[in-house]
């Protein structure tokens, strides 16, 4: 049986460089002279971050998260671990999650939860794809890249069975899988 290949290009390398800079250019633009803390989620957060810092012309700080929700599969557990903490505190700081996409939203509902916890001066959330899921968990937004059909997707950071991260544009996952 043949393995889930990536499939029909959803967002190209090029279209995926006009978002990021846009929302680099919006992120610069609220925060500036606020000193934000950047919180990657690991690992599918990490190339969003990447480029995205390179396009933010103020002052901040980058943390990584990393939290379990999904194990090997192509759909969500509904349930979320804290494998790997923030480095430093964040209280009275400005955050700015930044994650790779928004499925069911279960993994940032927890994660938004557990911040808020430790008092932040402001917390709000960056991501690059939202997926039209009707039962989606009511997370504001306040910035977004692009929204995508409720369909599995890998490339940019986002992978199958951690493969397929690399891939410099987003594609549908094709094959046995789905
Ligand atoms: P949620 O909790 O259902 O919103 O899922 C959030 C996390 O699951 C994301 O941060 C991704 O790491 C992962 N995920 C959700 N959908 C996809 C996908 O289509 N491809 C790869 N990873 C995904
Ligand atoms: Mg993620």
């Amino acid at each position: 049986m043949s393995q889930p290949t990536p499939g029909k290009v959803l967002l190209s390398a090029d279209q995926i460089a006009t978002i990021v800079a846009r929302l680099g250019r919006e992120v610069s633009h609220d925060y500036n002279g606020r000193h934000p803390v950047l919180i990657s989620l690991l690992k599918g957060g990490v190339v969003f971050l990447a480029d995205l810092i390179r396009q933010i012309s103020i002052p901040h700080h980058i943390e990584f998260l990393q939290v379990s929700s999904y194990n090997g599969s192509t759909q969500s557990s509904g349930r979320v671990r804290i494998l790997t903490d923030l480095g430093v505190s964040i209280e009275g700081r400005d955050v700015l999650i930044v994650e790779d996409v928004i499925d069911t939203g279960t993994t940032l509902a927890y994660i938004v939860d557990t911040l808020r916890l430790r008092n932040p001066g402001s917390l709000e959330i960056c991501a690059l794809l939202r997926k039209r899921v009707s039962n989606q968990a009511g997370i504001p937004v306040r910035y977004l890249g692009h929204e995508i059909p409720d369909t599995f997707v890998v490339g940019y950071g986002l992978d199958y069975n951690e493969n397929f991260r690399h891939l410099p544009f987003v594609a549908e996952l094709d094959g046995p899988a789905r």
